[in-house]
């Protein structure tokens, strides 16, 4: 019997001791930078640093971006001991060093993995060492980890990921875990347990074909995504040089529409006023931010001419036009019917009252004056139109 009693807390301490992902973590999606975008391997501790100061005078850190993140290429080797080895050339000061530069910056900082053998830039990968680095991130004050899917071979996505997310876990510290399988296993249906975000596609490129082709692949996901497991469209392009700046408008609306995880990917230390004001769009920013955690859905579909809707806390909506056309597109836009339109139990939209609310052009920073409930709006190329009914 005595030893009956002995064994009641051990067995106690088994059961509420489950592996299981972070709770409280990106309950909305998460804002920073990551490396991989504008700098590929060339990355190096100054270089990261000067971003870390950068997102704090350019106004990126107020506007809610708090990540620094490392992507592929920091690791070199494995020593004796199977620790992971980064480069001392380009990190002298070593990673943990740069974690508290940023952290004294109030950043956060995020480092990269591969759930394979090898990275995708050939770099050693997590496989077999999973407990071992994520003690490692744990000490050295990792915040985020991005795990890449490259040298698998016939590893199972969920079960690598979940040995990584238990190995996490273990180790401690909470770590944001963000998944970087590319959509290959739909993890959308498997990885909300397991991680905090999931990419949906393959990887973007600064190119408007790439951003609004990977765009046209959320459209049946919004289901999936809420607070603390998003939908990961992949990072931003915005400010990278090979799209127009109304692109980039678009690009970082649409984002927000989906309420993704927004990874700047350019140079923070030298962006013209226009990107910066793309970035730090603070009334876009808080549609991707609101606490519902709804991702848009498309409410119609015209080929060219799309409506999307997003439910937003407190009642409110946010309503995106969003001309995919080479032509200009005059539209005519009823605001009562939008109003009025629920997209749906799953996503949550409600009928609001026109008269209830003001609607609010977020890219003019101006309540619109509606004389009369529907009017003729103009859509350029490419571009995109956002209003949010906010109540009076
Ligand atoms: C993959 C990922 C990218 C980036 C590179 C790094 O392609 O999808 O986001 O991390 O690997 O090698």
């Amino acid at each position: 019997m005595k030893k009956l009693f002995f064994l009641i807390p051990f067995t106690f301490f088994f059961l509420i001791l489950p592996a299981q992902k972070f709770d409280q973590l990106a309950k909305t999606p998460p804002m920073g930078w990551n490396s991989w975008n504008k700098y590929g391997c060339n990355i190096r501790e100054s270089l990261i640093m000067g971003m870390a100061d950068a997102m704090v005078t350019s106004g990126m850190k107020d506007a809610g971006f708090e990540f620094i993140v490392i992507d592929d290429c920091w690791q070199v080797s494995r020593d004796e001991n199977g620790e992971i080895v980064a480069d001392k050339e380009r990190f002298p000061n070593g990673i943990k060093a740069l974690a508290d530069y940023i952290h004294s910056k109030g950043l956060k900082f995020g480092i990269y993995s591969c759930a394979g053998t090898k990275t995708c830039a050939g770099r050693p990968g997590a496989l077999g060492h999973e407990y071992q680095d994520a003690r490692t991130y744990a000490k050295w004050g990792v915040d985020y980890l991005k795990e890449d899917w490259c040298n698998t071979s016939s590893q199972d996505a969920k079960s690598s990921y979940t040995n990584m997310r238990d190995a996490l876990y273990a180790a401690g510290r909470p770590i944001v875990f963000s998944l970087c399988e590319w959509g290959s296993n739909k993890p959308w249906e498997w990885a909300g347990p397991i991680g905090n975000l999931w990419r949906t596609t393959g990887d973007i490129s600064d190119s408007w074909n790439s951003m609004i082709n990977i765009f046209s692949q959320q459209k049946d996901l919004a289901k999936y995504a809420g607070p603390g497991h998003w939908n990961d469209p992949d990072m931003l392009e915005v400010g990278n040089g090979r799209m127009t700046t109304e692109e980039y408008k678009t690009h970082f609306t649409l984002w927000c529409m989906l309420a993704a995880p927004l990874m700047a990917g350019n140079d923070l230390q030298n962006m013209t006023p226009e990107n910066k004001a793309i970035l730090t769009n603070k009334e876009i920013i808080e549609l991707d931010q609101d606490t519902l955690g709804r991702q848009a859905t498309c409410y119609r579909d015209n080929g060219d001419y799309q409506i999307w809707i997003k439910p937003l806390g407190g009642n409110e909506k946010a309503v995106c036009l969003l001309n995919k056309s080479d032509e200009k597109k005059t539209v005519l836009v009823d605001f009562a019917l939008l109003s009025q339109v629920s997209s749906g139990r799953r996503s949550g939209s409600t009928s609001l009252k026109l008269e209830d609310y003001r609607v609010r052009d977020l890219w003019d920073h101006k309540d619109l004056t509606l004389k009369e409930p529907a009017i003729y709006i103009d859509l350029i190329p490419h571009s995109v139109k956002v209003f949010r009914f906010i109540k009076k």
